[in-house]
């Protein structure tokens, strides 16, 4: 690639960032929707896997793992004052018991980081680091989401 493409695309992916920080910001609901969507496409992949519907696939595991850590870096800061109401599901304990709600945050990223390696071990090691994992998805959508 020519040096000048090279900025070219180091440019667009800084303007890429700077945007979802905007987004963020300006629409927390959308940008925590968007985080929890994708949470919910990998693990789709991920449970097809262990369904042994698609081979194991290291490098899906590790997309997976990337995009669920980087879900529990976001997604604390995605609930200000102002977004209690709209076109979200989040109940209002998050803000009247907010301690719980980063609690619970904590305990994910803490459970993502502690299945990381048995998840890329292989089939039988995903299965378990899935249901590990996955609790916290049923656990805190339970306690902090509205039911449809
Ligand atoms: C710490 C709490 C928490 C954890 C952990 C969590 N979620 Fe969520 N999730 C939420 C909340 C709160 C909402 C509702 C957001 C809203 O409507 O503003 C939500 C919404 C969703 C949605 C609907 C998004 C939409 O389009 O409206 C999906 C899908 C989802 N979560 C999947 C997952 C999966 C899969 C996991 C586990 C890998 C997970 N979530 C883990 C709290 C959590």
């Amino acid at each position: 690639m020519k040096l000048s493409t090279w900025f070219a695309a180091g440019l667009f992916t800084a303007v890429a960032l700077v945007s979802t920080a905007v987004i963020a910001q300006q629409d927390p609901i959308a940008a925590r929707k968007d985080l929890m969507k994708a949470n919910g496409r990998h693990a789709g992949v991920i449970v097809k896997m262990v369904k042994g519907e698609e081979p194991f696939d290291a490098a899906k595991v590790k997309a997976a793992f990337d995009q669920w850590d980087d879900t529990a870096a976001k997604f604390g800061a995605l609930f200000p004052d102002n977004s209690k109401d709209g076109d979200t599901r989040a109940l209002p304990v998050i803000w009247s018991d907010r301690a719980k709600f980063d609690a619970a945050i904590a305990k994910f990223k803490k459970d993502v980081d502690d299945n990381r390696a048995k998840a890329m071990s292989g089939a039988d090691g995903l299965k378990v680091a899935l249901a590990a994992v996955g609790k916290n998805c049923s656990d805190c959508h339970e306690a902090f989401r509205k039911p449809q």
